[in-house]
């Protein structure tokens, strides 16, 4: 009886995400612009036109004074979206659904910049693993609704789940930063201080982490305060930097190294990756300038992403005060509650994160690992990262265990209803407390 309905369960949500799948922009007949979205107009001849921006590095450095979120009066879409290859790039993160989850933890958990770091304690949800699971499921909820539902057009922004999650999303943070600018304005700092000061940090954030990023051979240029840590003046809240930051938190690693996280794909599809994150970003708030995926060509985005990392990335694990390591060593907790099927422990993900992103051995979080994680860590290195990469049915079965836990959490979090459909989801999982 059991093995039947679990076998009829793998096969309505093999179904399920079939149905996600479906190409509802064909179905209804509407189209991208004809234009490839990179190096196709010269800025001097249509200045309003996006172009291939190609932001520096030292565009991004400098962006901590301009504010991001600006308006977009032709809508969220830029006018470059490449429709088709967007389309693409939702399915890559399908086929490759848990290692892109893989990649947004890890991206979530190495950004622990101030400006991000300071406005997601100030906005609530991050003083226990058990409030920041449903921020964290909201967030993770919603880029999966950005992944499935492919109607970026017309007829209006209300059908379409991709639009109305984005403009959700965007209400939030135009209103988290003016509520943090107000705070700035009349009290000077976003959050006490102390906010931390009774926590005890329960991950290998309370040493060993930092022991194997000392004994590294990373270089003294990597190890210096980031840019996104110097005491400056002029910085506002949710400014240009820490979004574009914060897209390249989700849309760098799978392109940076897509091995390391099992992701098997042509050039062409990590590019297709890429656009719809140049898109996403867009309609966050991102200017061309700063858009950090809006390089010309794969060549070039990888120089640019690996730069970030070097400059940004790398730097700030060395530079995180007390209450930073707080909040990753909670929100290192609250990931692994919205994936339980999967034990990614926050260790192991520590430990992960150190040995493939940052590429350095480390053999004191190493240590400190149990049994368990360290067979784990075997098994996700030697036997289901190899054939998540060469093992179709493999890695839908995974994605589709993944699934399934989300579904149960994230229906535990916001109820059955507002879970089930992709429909309710992009309406009504929000964390949401600025609204
Ligand atoms: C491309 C960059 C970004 C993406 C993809 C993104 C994604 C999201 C998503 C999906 C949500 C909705 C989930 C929820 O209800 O909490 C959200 C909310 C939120 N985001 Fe972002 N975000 C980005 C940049 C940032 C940055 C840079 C900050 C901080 C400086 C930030 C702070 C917040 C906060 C505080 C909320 C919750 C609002 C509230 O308290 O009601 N986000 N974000």
């Amino acid at each position: 009886m059991r093995v039947k309905s679990s076998i009829s369960n793998f096969f309505l949500l093999v179904v399920f995400i079939t149905t996600c799948n479906a190409d509802l922009l064909d179905l209804i007949g509407i189209g991208g612009t004809d234009q490839p979205p990179y190096c196709t107009v010269t800025p001097s001849t249509t200045p309003s036109q996006a172009t291939c921006a190609s932001g520096t590095l030292d565009d991004l450095k400098n962006a901590r004074g301009t504010h991001s979120n600006d308006v977009r009066p032709d809508g969220l879409v830029p006018s470059w979206i490449n429709i088709p290859l967007a389309k693409k790039g939702q399915q890559f993160a399908k086929d490759y659904l848990l290692s892109i989850l893989l990649s947004h933890v890890y991206g979530l958990l190495s950004s622990g910049y101030p400006d991000a770091a300071y406005l997601l304690m100030f906005s609530g949800g991050s003083a226990t693993p058990e409030d920041a699971q449903k921020r964290y499921m909201a967030t993770i909820t919603q880029v999966f609704v950005w992944y499935q539902d492919t109607l970026f057009g017309p007829p209006t922004a209300n059908v379409s789940d991709i639009l109305v999650s984005l403009a959700k999303v965007r209400s939030l943070h135009i209103a988290v930063a003016a509520a943090a600018a107000n705070r700035m304005a009349t009290n000077g700092n976003l959050v006490d201080p102390n906010i931390y000061e009774n926590y005890n940090l329960t991950t290998v954030l309370s040493g060993p982490y930092y022991q194997d990023l000392n004994a590294s051979d990373i270089p003294q240029t990597m190890r210096d305060p980031p840019p996104s840590n110097l005491n400056v003046s002029g910085v506002v809240p949710f400014n240009q930097q820490v979004a574009a930051l914060t897209q390249f938190a989700f849309a760098g690693y799978p392109v940076l190294f897509s091995e390391q996280l099992g992701i098997n794909a042509t050039d062409d599809e990590i590019w297709a990756f890429n656009h719809l994150w140049a898109v996403l970003g867009y309609a966050l708030g991102i200017d061309d300038k700063y858009n950090c995926a809006l390089q010309p060509n794969l060549q070039q985005q990888r120089q640019y992403y690996r730069e970030i990392f070097e400059t940004f990335n790398v730097p700030i694990q060395f530079n995180m005060d007390f209450n930073t390591k707080a909040l990753g060593d909670i929100t290192a907790a609250a990931f692994q509650a919205l994936v339980s099927p999967l034990p990614l422990t926050p260790n192991f993900i520590l430990y992960r994160f150190l040995v493939d992103i940052v590429q350095i051995p480390a053999p004191i979080v190493w240590g400190t690992l149990t049994n368990e994680e360290k067979n784990v860590s075997n098994a996700f290195e030697f036997s289901m990262r190899p054939m998540f990469m060469t093992n179709p049915v493999y890695r839908l079965t995974e994605n589709s265990l993944l699934w399934t836990g989300m579904v149960t959490a994230g229906s535990n979090l916001f109820g059955v209803q507002n879970y089930t459909t992709r429909y309710y989801r992009a309406r009504t999982v929000f964390f949401a407390k600025y609204d």
